[in-house]
């Protein structure tokens, strides 16, 4: 059959690595893809929210599957796009409707579900531009930190952390009253802080059955020891050690069947992956977000330490019998580190050329934000390269990774050197 994977990052490298070894695939295109993803399939220059665009391609190349990466098509509807075209209608797409996609393009959304299915998140309230005096009132008897969260997607820089009461009203006044994420923040949940150690659990499912894929930690912030400004991510790890088997009983009772099933109850069809972002409060989870889509850098890792055939749980995910799929996880661990454009996450260096990828010994080199330019592969993104391997255990994986990625040079490029480190 023929797929294709919408999507330019780590995360679609990573898809397009795994979905080339299966022997269902016939051709695979990646729109728009990276210089990387042309070593596993063919590149399709196309946006991801170019509905059109994408089904001119689907049609031309005769596409059986399409696998939908980030989550901006998804909460703008191409998956209802397809099913509404007579065309394109019977061609599945994996990756949720527009509905279920408010699990993510929603924060008020996502908590007003999990309040409703008793699935344990943070108490919460939501606030409107009309409600701002109330919002500030909330904020003077809320304890503190306390948390933000522009109610719709804000690349990433929706959610504020707040130490103080006077940070907090005037964070609330300018996302409500001034707009500071626009249309995002015409909406803000304010929430309880948690405490503890999060990870990323990740949840592939046809509406009806699910499997559990690996679960990863991601590294957000730029400096080593977790510290600096937030980035989309600077590493992962899988598994994870705190993540034992008592502690996934927990998650998979509390949180993922709740979740399958109130999604069910409430009539949201959902054939795709749910990224369950999770605090771990002294052994309890607790769900900070949902996503719907898979998580970058964790894609990375989680995609090596599947053994079984991708493309076959895929067409699980499609055809509604995903309960009849075998997914074999590798007992070995995985690590990804990332390597960022000079600068990053603030304004970066771009079009730098990169050299030094033949010398990576034990490791995939997943492109991110690169380009071909002439022979030369360039940056072009903030995120540029994620280097992945698997090892036998934690401490060999970490090595490795960090060592090849030190084989590879562009101008200004960073990356952090203890991924991982605070879980030996
Ligand atoms: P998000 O943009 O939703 O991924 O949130 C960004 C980060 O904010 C999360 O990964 C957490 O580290 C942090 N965060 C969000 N909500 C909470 C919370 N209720 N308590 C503590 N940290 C939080
Ligand atoms: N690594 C976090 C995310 O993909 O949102």
């Amino acid at each position: 059959m023929n797929i294709l994977i919408l999507g330019s990052g780590g995360r679609e490298s990573a898809f397009a690595w795994k979905v080339a070894q299966s022997p269902k695939c016939e051709k695979l295109f990646i729109a728009p893809g990276n210089a990387g993803t042309t070593q596993y399939g063919t590149n399709v220059n196309i946006k991801v929210t170019d509905f059109e665009g994408i089904k001119g391609l689907v049609l031309k190349e005769g596409i059986d599957l399409v696998l939908v990466g980030p989550e901006e098509p998804l909460v703008k509807g191409v998956h209802d796009f397809f099913l509404a075209d007579e065309q394109l209608k019977n061609i599945p797409v994996v990756g949720p409707q527009q509905e279920g996609a408010q699990l993510e393009g929603s924060k008020d959304f996502s908590k007003i579900f999990m309040e409703k299915h008793n699935i344990p998140t943070a108490a919460y309230k939501t606030f409107t531009k009309d409600s701002l005096e109330d919002g500030l009132t909330y904020l003077a008897t809320a304890g503190l930190p306390v948390v933000l969260k522009a109610d719709g997607l804000a690349a990433g820089k929706g959610v504020l952390i707040c130490l103080t009461l006077e940070e907090a009203q005037t964070e609330l006044k300018a996302m409500l009253a001034d707009a500071k994420f626009g249309e995002a923040s015409s909406r803000v949940v304010v929430e309880q802080f948690l405490t503890g150690i999060e990870l990323s659990v990740f949840v592939m499912t046809d509406g009806n059955s699910y499997k559990i894929l690996p679960e990863a930690k991601d590294y957000k912030r730029i400096g080593e020891g977790d510290t600096g400004l937030n980035t989309g991510g600077m590493g992962s790890i899988s598994p994870v050690p705190f993540a034992d088997a008592d502690f996934m009983k927990k998650v998979e009772e509390r949180v993922i069947i709740p979740t399958v099933e109130g999604l069910k109850k409430d009539g949201i069809p959902y054939k795709g992956f749910i990224f369950i972002g999770l605090m771990n409060s002294n052994g309890e989870p607790w769900v900070i977000e949902y996503n719907c889509r898979m998580g970058d850098p964790e894609t990375e890792s989680v995609m090596r330490r599947i053994d079984s055939d991708f493309v076959d749980l895929l067409l699980g995910v499609a055809e509604g019998n995903l309960d009849t799929k075998e997914l074999t996880i590798s007992p070995k661990t995985a690590a990804t580190v990332v390597m960022v454009a000079g600068g990053y996450p603030g304004e970066y260096l771009k079009n730098k050329v990169i050299t030094g990828t033949e010398n990576v010994r034990d490791s995939i080199v997943f492109h991110a934000g690169t380009a071909m330019d002439g022979e030369d592969v360039i940056t072009t993104g903030g995120r540029v390269l994620a280097i992945t391997t698997v090892q036998d255990n934690m401490f060999s994986a970490l090595q490795q990774a960090t060592a090849d990625a030190s084989r590879i040079y562009y101008d200004g490029m960073y990356f952090r050197k203890d991924i991982g480190f605070d879980l030996l």
